[in-house]
């Protein structure tokens, strides 16, 4: 059996920052609420130009770029969002054109939990052989889809991109164990009513406000903390381990209530836990890859490292996975991979030619020197 190695990574968020205080402009809120419920400070909200195919090619770049690799070296890219440019054309042949890349592309849409179910859906591919490379997006641009004047919901969500590169390998590394879970019973408490087939947009759907998302957040809070942590000891004991084997936890960046609560459960200390609501909000799937890729980058994870994630969400569903890194590539390797084929020859030819007329330089010198 193949293992699938995280190779790769990067992300990509909006570049305007929406703070508390702006928000306390447009709704009746206030910072303090804010941060004390749900430990946002700030978030990234899309501008004209940025969406969920841009945000995802800028990341998946990085991510190739990281690992080493070509976008035509490319055999799947899965796109976990809930928020695609287009109904139509899914979103994920828009990236793969962007890219260059001539591979198969398609859409995982399981809602903040996206990214696990995608991560977990790419290592099989792996795992059974078929492919060897595969690219796993969590990209969201949900903020057109926020009511704006709700202050239950507008002050939550974010925008913004993740991206992993995996790559088969013999060694035990990647998705060592899963869960994924769904309960379409609790469907209602987090949706958008209007805009699908079962009730397709009309000017009386529009002017009830039914397309944009509607949450029962404390019927949310509940099954969140309920799932959380029950999933990341199921997936930490499917893998064979205990907590204390548990190097990094990243769990879905929904509200930090709900973190610091699963911790305790679990009882994993803060330092273990990585959070970075603060500075996003709620990105939804792109929330574990951004926060994967956040803890690559604050050296928080290490060749070796045992990670956990789980995401939750709108289904209600829920996933986690323990992932084992791997080898670190060292960009300055990975740079040269980069380097077309025939550029690489001539560096090739050049470096031979100069270690030759190094070596010639040097023969005399070491001659003369020995000789004494
Ligand atoms: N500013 C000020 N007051 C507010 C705000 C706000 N932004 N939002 C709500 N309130 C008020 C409410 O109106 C309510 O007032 P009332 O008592 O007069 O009716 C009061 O604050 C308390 O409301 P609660 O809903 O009980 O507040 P709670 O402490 O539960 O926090 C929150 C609300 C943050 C939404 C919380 O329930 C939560 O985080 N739920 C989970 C949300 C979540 O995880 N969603 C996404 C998961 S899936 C996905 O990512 C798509």
């Amino acid at each position: 059996m193949k293992y699938g190695r995280i190779a790769g990574w990067g992300k990509s968020v909006p570049k305007k920052v929406v703070t508390n205080f702006d928000l306390e402009k447009i709704v009746d809120t206030s910072n303090e609420w804010i941060v004390t419920r749900t430990g946002i400070r700030e978030r990234r909200i899309a501008s004209e130009g940025e969406t969920t195919a841009s945000l995802s090619v800028e990341a998946a770049r990085q991510a190739l770029e990281r690992a080493g690799l070509r976008p035509a070296d490319l055999d799947l890219i899965l796109v976990a969002t809930s928020s695609p440019d287009y109904l139509l054309p899914p979103v994920s042949s828009v990236i793969q054109d962007r890219l260059g890349a001539q591979c198969g592309a398609f859409i995982v849409t399981a809602g903040c939990t996206g990214f696990v179910y995608a991560l977990v859906t790419a290592q099989q591919y792996i795992a059974t052989g078929a492919y060897k490379t595969i690219l796993v997006i969590g990209a969201e641009v949900i903020s057109p889809a926020v009511d704006w004047t709700d202050r239950n919901t507008c002050v939550l969500f974010g925008d913004g991109a993740g991206a992993v590169v995996l790559r088969a390998s013999d060694e035990p590394t990647g998705v060592l164990s899963f869960v994924l879970g769904s309960d379409g019973s609790g469907a209602e408490h987090l949706m958008m009513p209007a805009g699908g087939v079962a009730c397709p947009p009309t000017r009386e759907t529009i002017d009830a406000r039914m397309h944009v998302i509607r949450m029962n957040g404390r019927e949310v809070f509940k099954f969140a903390t309920r799932v959380l942590s029950r999933a990341a000891m199921e997936v930490v004991e499917k893998a064979g381990l205990t907590m204390d084997d548990v190097d990094l936890f990243i769990p879905h960046q929904a509200n930090e209530r709900i973190i610091e609560l699963a911790a305790r459960q679990l009882g994993l200390s803060m330092d273990k836990v990585f959070v970075n609501i603060d500075r996003y909000g709620n990105t939804s799937a792109a929330s574990i890859p951004i926060a994967l890729v956040e803890a690559f980058e604050q050296g928080r994870i290490h060749a070796n490292s045992t990670v956990v994630m789980v995401g939750f969400g709108a289904g209600l569903t829920w996933a986690a996975a323990v992932v084992k890194m791997g080898v670190m590539n060292q960009p300055r390797f990975a740079m040269w991979r980069t380097i077309p084929g025939r550029a690489k020859t001539r560096a090739r030819v050049a470096i031979g030619a100069l270690q030759m007329r190094a070596g010639a330089l040097l023969l005399p010198l070491y001659t003369r020197v020995t000789r004494r």
